[in-house]
């Protein structure tokens, strides 16, 4: 099927984020809430958006005006949804909000609409529980800011064809995105599990006395997040192996690895305290930054985004 217009439903902080993206990419977008004053704060994040994508020229400044006429606002369903190809849901992250919408959107939508939702973490089957076309329902969860980072990770209900999740990873690689798909449902998905399982080990170090949390944060991010933001930590270890490869390197390195391993955190809820000695931590060691990397939130976030597009254009995914 070929998906000509898109409907963004919700226009929070990622509905605003992924309706910048759709029409950045030339897709006419309607985007829909509740009430006018959701659609207004939208459009002043798109506005943002844009403009901040022009200061780093991604897009020029008459491209703005070009780019914010393909998005359409609503607080009518049937206007929003009637002539869609492909709906992304953002509403609130709970089941009854999204029941509410689904009931609404299947109403008006055409039947074979894809309908993705950016849950974080409830079930597909479950949010379509109740649709009639329960096959066309996919997860289509963003990294925030969607307009911005590649990952999509696709998630399937019990019901969803195969055609539907190949229809939304064509759209999704349609619109510069990166789509992976989980054959089986799992809570937290691909990349959150991966974050927890790094940010886990990361403690361990820091209560165990082994390193400072700002020095964890270093060997990341000036180790092994370098190369991971290239490929990924198989194709790097498979480089590490030289013409061993990856079997060949962990052959070689398997009595140390299984040592660590055996020392690793293995624990399964954070330590009391923790979150609130990280907050302190986190503040002295952003304050302490050199003012032209960011040193405060707000700064650092600045720098945090600056840095994202270098990246995303040196991978053309801008
Ligand atoms: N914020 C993140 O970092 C993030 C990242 C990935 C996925 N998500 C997921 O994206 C979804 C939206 O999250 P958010 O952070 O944008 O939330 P948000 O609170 O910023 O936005 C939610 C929007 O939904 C609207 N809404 C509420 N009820 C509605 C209804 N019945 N019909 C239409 N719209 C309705 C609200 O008015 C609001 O504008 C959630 O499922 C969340 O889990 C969030």
């Amino acid at each position: 099927m070929e998906i000509k217009k898109v409907a963004c439903i919700g226009s929070g902080v990622i509905g605003s984020s992924w309706a910048t993206g759709f029409a950045l990419k030339g897709y006419p977008v309607m985007l829909y809430d509740i009430d006018e004053k959701f659609l207004k704060t939208a459009k002043e994040r798109i506005a943002a958006n844009l403009k901040y994508l022009a200061k780093n020229k991604v897009i020029t400044e008459e491209q703005i005006k070009e780019i914010m006429g393909r998005v359409s606002y609503t607080t009518d369903m049937e206007t929003a949804v009637r002539d869609v190809q492909f709906i992304q849901e953002s509403v609130l992250e709970n089941y009854d909000t999204k029941h509410k919408v689904i009931a609404e959107v299947e109403k008006y939508a055409p039947a074979d609409a894809i309908y993705a939702s950016s849950t974080s973490g409830l079930l597909i089957t479950e949010i379509a529980k109740y649709a009639k076309h329960p096959e066309r329902f996919i997860g289509g969860h963003p990294y925030n800011p969607p307009h911005l980072i590649p990952l999509v990770e696709i998630t399937k209900g019990e019901k969803t064809t195969d055609a539907v999740v190949e229809a939304g990873k064509a759209f999704y690689k349609s619109v510069g995105k990166e789509p992976v798909v989980l054959n089986k449902e799992a809570l937290g998905f691909i990349s959150n599990r991966i974050q927890q399982a790094v940010f886990r080990e990361v403690t361990e170090l820091v209560t165990r006395g082994v390193c400072s949390l700002e020095d964890a944060g270093k060997a990341v991010t000036f180790g092994p997040a370098l190369r991971w933001a290239i490929m990924g930590p198989a194709e790097i270890f498979q480089l590490g192996g030289g013409e061993k490869g990856i079997d060949g390197l962990f052959k070689m390195v398997e009595g140390s690895v299984n040592m660590w391993l055996d020392d690793m955190a293995d624990w399964k809820r954070y330590p009391a305290g923790w979150w609130d000695y990280c907050r302190k931590e986190v503040d002295k060691s952003i304050a302490a930054r050199p003012k032209e990397i960011g040193n405060t939130d707000a700064s650092l976030a600045e720098y945090r985004d600056d840095m994202l597009i270098a990246l995303l254009k040196l991978h053309n995914k801008l």
